[in-house]
């Protein structure tokens, strides 16, 4: 995918896929592993980054967890908005990262986002999102789809460089990298739950 690239184009895109067999599994797998994750870690607060139109705040909320969201694109914070007009357990911020204060929280979440963002700022992301929580979930897409990579991941054994490339940013923040889930087997998408160090 093209680095650094959401704009109106790809607003209208995202939001047309939705009801598309391939967007429904996707939607399907993801909140299957985040549901998961949520049970064991049972956030009191979810800092959703790049939040969109609030398409996981059912997720947060249903856990329990108040839910502070960031996205730079002010239409989809609006429509994000106005799913959770009743409530009062979810705040919805205008804004872009990295480069700005995120609030504390016990989990972190960025879905959909790092694959759309160039190396070097998503780094900057994720160690934002390690100094806002100590519980981390990240989207990334394996770009690696070779036949060797894929015959190595059939194996069991996780080879694959951008797998290798976010453990070590991850390290470099202070994360170590506690699960990885590939969603779907013919998906690129894998779902990354990091733990920041406890020295960290
Ligand atoms: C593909 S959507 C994903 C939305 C949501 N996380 C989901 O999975 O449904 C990507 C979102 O990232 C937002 N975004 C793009 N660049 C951003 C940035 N630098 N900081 C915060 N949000 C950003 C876009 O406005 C868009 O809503």
């Amino acid at each position: 995918m093209t680095p650094e690239r959401w704009n109106p184009a790809s607003r209208r895109r995202f939001l047309r896929r939705r009801g598309t067999p391939a967007f429904r599994a996707a939607d399907a797998a993801e909140r299957a592993v985040l549901a998961t994750w949520l049970r064991e870690l049972s956030p009191r607060t979810v800092l959703d980054v790049a939040s969109g139109d609030g398409r996981l705040f059912d997720l947060w909320t249903r856990a329990g967890a108040r839910v502070y969201a960031l996205d730079s694109d002010p239409a989809m914070a609006a429509i994000a908005r106005s799913r959770v007009a009743d409530r009062g357990d979810v705040d919805v911020t205008v804004g872009a990262v990295p480069g700005r204060p995120l609030p504390a929280a016990d989990l972190a979440v960025c879905v959909r986002l790092l694959p759309w963002l160039a190396e070097e700022t998503a780094d900057a992301v994720l160690a934002e999102l390690v100094a806002a929580a100590p519980a981390v979930i990240v989207q990334v897409n394996v770009r690696d789809e070779s036949p060797d990579a894929r015959a190595i991941s059939a194996g069991g054994r996780h080879r694959l460089e951008e797998l290798g490339r976010l453990a070590a940013a991850a390290d470099r923040c202070g994360a170590v990298t506690d699960r990885v889930e590939r969603l779907g087997a013919a998906s690129s998408s894998r779902l990354i739950l990091l733990r920041r160090r406890e020295s960290a």
